[in-house]
């Protein structure tokens, strides 16, 4: 249910870590994910070339960056680096555009399973990949559609091992840390992601700020320090 705040914590009939995790995850590693590129993902991805060929540092996308602030945070936290913030949602993203864009930042419409792969097949730096709050699929036999149970996955990890995932969901993060420990291993990536409960300060998301206002535990798998 949800509570005065509006916000439902994660109700699935999934407690632990799938028990197809393992299956799927090796299943993608040894196939390659060829869906048709949209058109208006490559126009996006044409755009975003533009954009970071006027800076010398390694990109930072913010994947899923929703209405966009947690983009304002990372283009103040990396201020020689280009930001893309990138979001299927012309509605959410387009709610950044009322603030003053950082000359660092640029928002995109585009489709993550196409964007990412091109940013692979250009051979993009991506030096820090924000993966905050996506969206969860909960239920046992949407399974498929979570990132790190889907083909798209060893080009998510290829594109940037340095990849900081956050989840009001603990199996959501534990099967992201599982499918990440097998897939570096196969792909030989160097990265050496750890699980932890994520408490911030400051909430750098709109979805950040909703569940810390109901109370709920935060979860975040990144690069050991
Ligand atoms: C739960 S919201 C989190 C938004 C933001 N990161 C935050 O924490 O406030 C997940 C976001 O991911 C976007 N999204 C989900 N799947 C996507 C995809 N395949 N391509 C692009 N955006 C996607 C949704 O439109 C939504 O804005």
């Amino acid at each position: 249910m949800p509570n005065a705040t509006g916000v439902r914590s994660v109700a699935s009939n999934q407690n632990a870590v799938h028990a197809d995790l393992e299956k799927l995850v090796r299943r993608y590693l040894g196939s390659q994910y060829q869906r048709p590129f949209a058109w208006h993902t490559i126009e996006a991805f044409k755009q975003a070339q533009s954009f970071i060929s006027s800076f010398t540092e390694p990109v930072v996308l913010d994947s899923g960056c929703g209405n966009g602030e947690s983009t304002f945070v990372l283009a103040t936290k990396f201020p020689k680096h280009p930001v893309i913030g990138i979001d299927k949602s012309l509605f959410r993203i387009s709610k950044s555009e009322s603030k003053e864009q950082p000359v660092n930042a640029l928002f995109l419409q585009a489709e993550l399973l196409d964007f990412w792969r091109l940013a692979l097949q250009a051979e993009w730096k991506v030096c820090y990949h924000a993966l905050y709050y996506p969206n969860p699929w909960p239920k046992e036999s949407q399974v498929g559609r979570r990132f790190h149970a889907h083909p798209i996955f060893p080009t998510l990890l290829k594109l940037c091992s340095n990849i900081e995932l956050r989840t009001n969901w603990k199996t959501y993060a534990e099967e992201f840390l599982e499918a990440s420990q097998i897939a570096i291993n196969h792909l030989q990536v160097k990265a050496t992601p750890v699980l932890e409960q994520w408490l911030p300060k400051d909430p750098e998301t709109a979805f950040e700020r909703k569940y810390l206002a109901n109370g709920q535990a935060l979860w975040r798998v990144k690069k050991k320090i």
